[in-house]
């Protein structure tokens, strides 16, 4: 892949930002932290790439809406690495999604990556993520009413 398309965190495009994609096998580390992720194997994107970092979004997947905290970027905890695009569906309970195919929107932005100095710390700014997403949802009722809802955690 030219190193062109790949998730450049320039910032030279704004949200909100639409990545599709299929899910792929990642570091398994996700999982290990009780959060696990859905890295993306991404379309090519002449266009260039949002700001690194962490976001809000909705992931399309097997025709339904999960509200989603996702992250671009070299996620330098654990360890670094090439840049990866990879999200965490709220609320979804289906099992591994390889193969599938998955559309991101990021629709805020919430931080930038950070380097941890432990793998607690990451999993806890982890669930604060997931917290900051569905306050920002609430001010959205017809998002709300359109994503897949279960848990309330
Ligand atoms: C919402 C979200 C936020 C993340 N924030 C960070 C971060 O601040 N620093 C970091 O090193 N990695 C961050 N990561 C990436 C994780 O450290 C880790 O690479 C990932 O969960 C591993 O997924 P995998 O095992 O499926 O590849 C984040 C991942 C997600 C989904």
């Amino acid at each position: 892949m030219q190193g062109g398309n790949h998730p450049c965190g320039t910032g030279a495009v704004s949200l909100p930002f639409t990545v599709a994609g299929e899910v792929i096998r990642g570091k398994q580390l996700g999982s290990q932290l009780g959060f696990p992720t859905a890295n993306i194997r991404y379309d090519m994107r002449p266009g260039g790439w949002p700001r690194d970092g962490v976001y809000a979004g909705v992931a399309c997947i097997r025709n339904e809406l999960y509200l989603c905290v996702l992250n671009q970027g070299r996620h330098p905890t654990a360890p670094e690495g090439i840049p990866t695009v990879e999200a965490h569906l709220l609320d979804y309970s289906g099992g591994a999604l390889y193969g599938e195919k998955i559309v991101l929107e990021y629709l805020h932005y919430l931080r930038p990556e950070t380097a941890f100095s432990s793998l607690e710390l990451l999993k806890a700014q982890l669930q604060r993520d997931k917290q900051n997403a569905r306050e920002w949802a609430l001010a959205f009722p017809t998002l709300l009413n359109s994503i897949v809802q279960k848990e309330r955690s």
